[in-house]
C-alpha cells in the first residue's frame, strides 16, 4: 500500500474560554490546509509559535479529528481507521521525551508496549525491544533503567525506539530536538536522517528551527496563521524564496541563536492571533510588501499564496 499522506480542506477550530471571565475565543489553528506528503519524502513545516504546526501534527496522525476536510494515508481515511492498524502505520515522536515517557517503566517495557498493545508474543517483544534500543544507538543494560536515570539525548532516543518498534511506515516528528541541549541536537537529526534511510520512512518534521529542517528535509511547508503560505521543494524554498513570509523567516536566521529557533523576525508587533485571522492576506498586517488589495481579498490558493507572486497551483 502506498502511504502518501493526503490532508485535504483539512481545518482545526478550538472554542477556548480564556481570563477570569472565561471570555469565548474561536481560534481557526488549522485553516483549510490541503497538502500531500509523497511516499518516502522527507517534509518539513516551518513556522512561528501558534501558527498551527502541532495541531497539524496531530490532525495528521489521526490524534486529532478534523473540524473539517479530511486526511487519508494511501487514500484511506485515517478517522475511520482502526487505533492498532493506525498504529503500525504512523507514529510520534514529540519535543519532550520526559513527559511522553512514563517514569514507573522501564525503557525495556515502554519500547516493547507498543509490540504488547499489538498482541505480539512475549519473548518476541522483548527481543525486538532490544533490537531496537541498539538501532537507537542505546545498550542493551539501558533495557533496565527508568526514564529518570536517563540523559534528555537517551530518552529522545527512547521514544524514538518506541516509536519504530512496530516499524510503522511514517514518522511525525514534532520539535523533536526543541528539548535537547544543542550539543545533542545534531546527533538525533543524525539518528533520525539514518533511521529514515534504512526504514524507508515517510518523515513530517516540523520544528521553529529552519536549520533543523533545512538538515532534514527534501520539501518544506512554511505555515503562517493555520495556512501553508509556501510549499516547494526544500532547496528551491531555502535558495529562493517567494512569499514575504519566508523571506522574512529566512533573513531571521541569518543572525542565528543557536538552539533557540526563531529570532525576533523583522516584521514589527502585529502579533498574529488565530483568534483573529486578518482579511484578506492573513500576512497582510505585518507584510513590508502589501498593497491595497491584500487587506481586502484572499490571495489564490497555490504553492505561493501572495497576490505579488504567481503561483503554481498545487
Ligand atoms: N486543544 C486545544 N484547545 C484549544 N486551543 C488549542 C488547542 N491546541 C492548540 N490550540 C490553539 O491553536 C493554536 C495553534 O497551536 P499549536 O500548538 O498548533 O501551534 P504551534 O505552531 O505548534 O506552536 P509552537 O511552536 O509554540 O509549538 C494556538 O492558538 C493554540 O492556543
Ligand atoms: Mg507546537
Amino acid at each position: 500500500m502506498s502511504v502518501a499522506i493526503e490532508a485535504s480542506g483539512v481545518s482545526a477550530v478550538f472554542d477556548q474560554r480564556v481570563g477570569t471571565f472565561g471570555v469565548h475565543r474561536r481560534v481557526v489553528a488549522v485553516d483549510d490546509v490541503s497538502l500531500t506528503v509523497k511516499e518516502g519524502i522527507a517534509l518539513g513545516i516551518v513556522g512561528e509559535s501558534g501558527c498551527g504546526k502541532s495541531t497539524f501534527a496531530r490532525l495528521l496522525l489521526g490524534l486529532l479529528a478534523p473540524s473539517g476536510g479530511d486526511v487519508r494515508v494511501g487514500g484511506h481515511e485515517l478517522q475511520a481507521m482502526d487505533r492498532r492498524a493506525r498504529a503500525r502505520l504512523i507514529q510520534p515522536v514529540f519535543q519532550d521525551p520526559a513527559s511522553s515517557l512514563n517514569p514507573r517503566r522501564r525503557v525495556g517495557e515502554i519500547v516493547a508496549l507498543p509490540l504488547r498493545a499489538a498482541g505480539v508474543a512475549r519473548g518476541e517483544r522483548r527481543e525486538r525491544a532490544l533490537l531496537m534500543l541498539s538501532r537507537v544507538g542505546l545498550a542493551p543494560e539501558m533495557a533496565g533503567r527508568y526514564p529518570g536515570q536517563l540523559s534528555g539525548g537517551q530518552r529522545q532516543r527512547v521514544a524514538i525506539a518506541r516509536a519504530l518498534v512496530l516499524e510503522p511506515r511514517i514518522l511525525i516528528c514534532d520539535e523533536p530536538t526543541s528539548a535537547l541541549d544543542v550539543s545533542v541536537q545534531a546527533q538525533i537529526l543524525n539518528l533520525l536522517a539514518e533511521l529514515r534511510a534504512s526504514f524507508n520512512l515517510t518523515l513530517v518534521m516540523i520544528s521553529h528551527n529552519l536549520a533543523v529542517v533545512e538538515h532534514v528535509a527534501d520539501e518544506v511547508a512554511i505555515m503562517y496563521l493555520g495556512r501553508v503560505v509556501e510549499r516547494g521543494e526544500a532547496g528551491s524554498v531555502f535558495a529562493a524564496p517567494r512569499h514575504p513570509y519566508t523571506k522574512a523567516l529566512l533573513a531571521s536566521v541569518l543572525t542565528p541563536e543557536p538552539g533557540l529557533g526563531l529570532p525576533e523576525l523583522p516584521l514589527g508587533d502585529a502579533v498574529p492571533d488565530p483568534a483573529n485571522i486578518p482579511a484578506g492576506c492573513r500576512f497582510h498586517p505585518r507584510c513590508p510588501a502589501a498593497i491595497a488589495r491584500c487587506a481586502t481579498e484572499a490571495p489564490a490558493r497555490g504553492d505561493v499564496e501572495c497576490h505579488l507572486v504567481q503561483p503554481v497551483p498545487t
